[in-house]
C-alpha cells in the first residue's frame, strides 16, 4: 500500500485524511497519549483492516474516539457516572467502557456488547475526528506486541506501507496509553492505569476498584482482552530490579549485551555503557513520557540481549509506568 506522510499536517491535509477515514481507509494520527491507527468505527470492513495492519487478534476490541463526550450517546448506553467522569476528565487521556449500542459493529468491540469511548484533547486528533464526522476506532499504531509509538519516527517505522496516511506531530505528551475504566462491572473498575490516576478517579467515583490484572498475571476472568496478551515487548529480555542503585550496579552483568534503564539521578549507573535514562526517580510523568521510546531505542541496538530496569514507584502516574514495564518484562522482577 502507498502511504502518504504529513509530518506537520495542515488543516487541508487533516481534511484529506478525514476523507480517507470516511472512504474506509486507515489513518495514523497523534494523540496526547500515543499515536493511533484509525478507521471509521461504523464500518466493519474498515475496522478489519486495522486488525490486519497491526497483526492484532480479532477478539481484542478497539477504542472509539469521539470529538466530544456527549457524542457517546449515539454509540453507547451512557449514565450519570459517565457524565461525571466526562465533566472532569474529557477531553483527555481517559477511556470509559459502556454498554454498546447496535450501531457499533461487533468487529470493533471484538465481539463484546460493550464499547470503549475516549475523547482525545490533542488538536490534530480532535480536528481529524470532527472533519471525519464519524467516530474513529483506533488502537495504538504499533505492530502488535511492540511498544506503543510516541513519535512520528516510530509510526513511520511500524506503519509505513500499512496505512493510507500518516499524520505526524510532536512527541506525545503523556507517552503511555489512556487510563481505562469500565462502568460495566459490579464496581467502576480501573482496567489500565494511565495519566488519570486511581486517586483522581475516586474523587468522582469513590467506589472505584483496581483490576487485579494491573499489577499481576491475573488468572481469573479478564475484563479487558488486551491484558491477556504479551505486550510492549522489546526484543531483548527485560528484568525489573527492585533495589537501591548500588545493589543494582553490583547485580547486573557488565558488558555490551547488557542494557540499562535507569533514572536521571542514578550517578553510578549513568557511567556504564548502553544506558537509557527515563526520567528522575521521583518524576513518574517524565518516566511515562520516555518509557516506550527507551524500549524502542534498545530494539535498535543489535547486541543488547538483556535489559535491566530500575523499578519505578507505583504511586500516581507511576502505576501506569510499572504496569507497562511489568508487561515488557513478562512480570520478571528481582528484589535485592
Ligand atoms: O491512549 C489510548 O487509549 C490509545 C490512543 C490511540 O487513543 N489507544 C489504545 O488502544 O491504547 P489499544 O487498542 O492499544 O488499547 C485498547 C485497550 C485494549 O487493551 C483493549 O482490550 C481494551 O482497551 N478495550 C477496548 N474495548 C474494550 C471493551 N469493550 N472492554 C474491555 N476492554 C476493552
Ligand atoms: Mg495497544
Amino acid at each position: 500500500m502507498e502511504t502518504t506522510v504529513f509530518e506537520n499536517p495542515t488543516i487541508e491535509q487533516i481534511e484529506r485524511a478525514a476523507k480517507v477515514i470516511r472512504d474506509g481507509g486507515l489513518v495514523v494520527f497523534p494523540t496526547e497519549t500515543v499515536f493511533g491507527l484509525g478507521a471509521n468505527a461504523l464500518d466493519a470492513d474498515a475496522a478489519k483492516k486495522i486488525y490486519a495492519a497491526k497483526g492484532r487478534p480479532s477478539d481484542n476490541p478497539l477504542i472509539i474516539h469521539l470529538a466530544k463526550a456527549d457524542d457517546a450517546e449515539k454509540y453507547a448506553e451512557t449514565n450519570d457516572l459517565y457524565y461525571a467522569l466526562a465533566n472532569r476528565f474529557m477531553p483527555g487521556p481517559l477511556t470509559v467502557i459502556l454498554p454498546a449500542k447496535d450501531i457499533i459493529p461487533r468487529t470493533v468491540t471484538g465481539g463484546l456488547d460493550t464499547v470503549a469511548v475516549r475523547v482525545p484533547i490533542h488538536k490534530t486528533a480532535n480536528a481529524l475526528i470532527r472533519a471525519a464526522g464519524v467516530p474513529i476506532a483506533a488502537p495504538s499504531a504499533n505492530i502488535s506486541g511492540k511498544p506503543s509509538p510516541t513519535r512520528t519516527s516510530h509510526v513511520i517505522c511500524d506503519m509505513y506501507g500499512r496505512a493510507d496516511i500518516i499524520l505526524g506531530g510532536e512527541a506525545c505528551d503523556v507517552g503511555v496509553e489512556s487510563t481505562i475504566i469500565t462502568l460495566c462491572a459490579e464496581h467502576p473498575t480501573l482496567l489500565r492505569p494511565g495519566h488519570v490516576t486511581l486517586d483522581e478517579l475516586r474523587e468522582v467515583c469513590p467506589d472505584s476498584v483496581l483490576s487485579q490484572a494491573v499489577l499481576g498475571k491475573y488468572e481469573g476472568q479478564v475484563l479487558s482482552p488486551g491484558m491477556a496478551y504479551k505486550h510492549y515487548a522489546p526484543k531483548a529480555a527485560v528484568t525489573i530490579v527492585e533495589s537501591d542503585e548500588r545493589k543494582f550496579y553490583d547485580y547486573i552483568p557488565k558488558g555490551t549485551e547488557t542494557g540499562i534503564l535507569c533514572f536521571d539521578d542514578d550517578e553510578l549507573l549513568r557511567t556504564l555503557p548502553n544506558v537509557k535514562i527515563y526520567g528522575a526517580s521521583d518524576d513518574s510523568s517524565a518516566q511515562a513520557k520516555r518509557l516506550f521510546e527507551c524500549l524502542r531505542e534498545f530494539d535498535l541496538e543489535e547486541n543488547i540481549t538483556h535489559i535491566y530496569a530500575r523499578k519505578p514507584s507505583a504511586d500516581g502516574v507511576g502505576l501506569a509506568v510499572l504496569n507497562r514495564l511489568l508487561r515488557a518484562a513478562g512480570f520478571n522482577v528481582v528484589t535485592l
